[in-house]
């Protein structure tokens, strides 16, 4: 039996979609610092094992990172996601999990780093954008990509239309990353890059708009 922890902070609306995926041979723990995080609830209710580890608890950053870990590592996790996880993690804890550490980020990476990234798209102007799942390296939202989706963005669209298209995507994209990686497909190359083994063609394009 595989072991993923997940880490939450809020709506865990990505955590739902990884137990409702039901991936075969692999039990689920979910961990939030927000002790009143939405997703709790539903994790609960669902009968995983929770636990909460609040940052507001710790006197300094290091010391979170070090609670944290112990909470996680106890279910000697073979990986660790972060879904929606609202906190900065320090370099030591990125690397005691490097390799076996996913995000989803609400862009096509490398644009848009950080917050606000719907925002971000529509002052850009960009016709397409996103969500990826990547590994954790150390420098924040960066990190050898898994997969990524990308939608449309349209006309009269505002931030909530755009994250609510994207955040579908992100629904479909982050159980099928995390399956290829507990079927041990995920290849990290040399280069920094992930090779999916055995993996298949897609489409050959999207184009925003389409036009006639
Ligand atoms: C998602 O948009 C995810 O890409 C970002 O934070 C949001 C979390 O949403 N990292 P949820 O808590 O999974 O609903």
């Amino acid at each position: 039996m595989k072991s993923v922890v997940i880490l939450i902070s809020g709506r865990g609306s990505n955590m739902r979609a990884l137990v409702e995926a039901d991936l075969p041979g692999c039990k689920l723990v979910v961990v939030s610092n927000q002790p009143d995080a939405e997703g709790l609830a539903y994790a609960r209710q669902r009968g995983l094992a929770t636990a909460v580890v609040n940052h507001r608890d710790y006197p300094s950053r290091a010391a979170f990172d070090a609670a944290l870990s112990e909470a996680i590592d106890m279910h000697q996790p073979d990986l660790v996601v972060l879904a929606g996880f609202m906190r900065i993690l320090g370099e030591q804890f990125v690397r005691h999990y490097q390799g076996r550490l996913v995000n989803i980020h609400p862009s096509l990476l490398p644009v848009f780093p950080g917050l606000h990234t719907h925002a971000q798209a529509l002052a850009a102007g960009v016709k397409v954008h996103g969500c990826t799942v990547h590994f954790v390296t150390p420098a924040l939202d960066s990190g050898p990509i898994v997969i990524q989706a990308a939608v449309p963005v349209q006309a009269g669209d505002d931030e909530d239309t755009l994250a609510a298209r994207v955040l579908a995507q992100e629904h479909i994209i982050y159980p099928r990353a995390v399956q290829w990686f507990l079927e041990g497909r995920l290849q990290l190359m040399e280069d920094g890059h992930v090779l999916l083994v055995g993996e298949q063609p897609v489409p050959a394009r999207l184009i925003a708009p389409a036009g006639e």
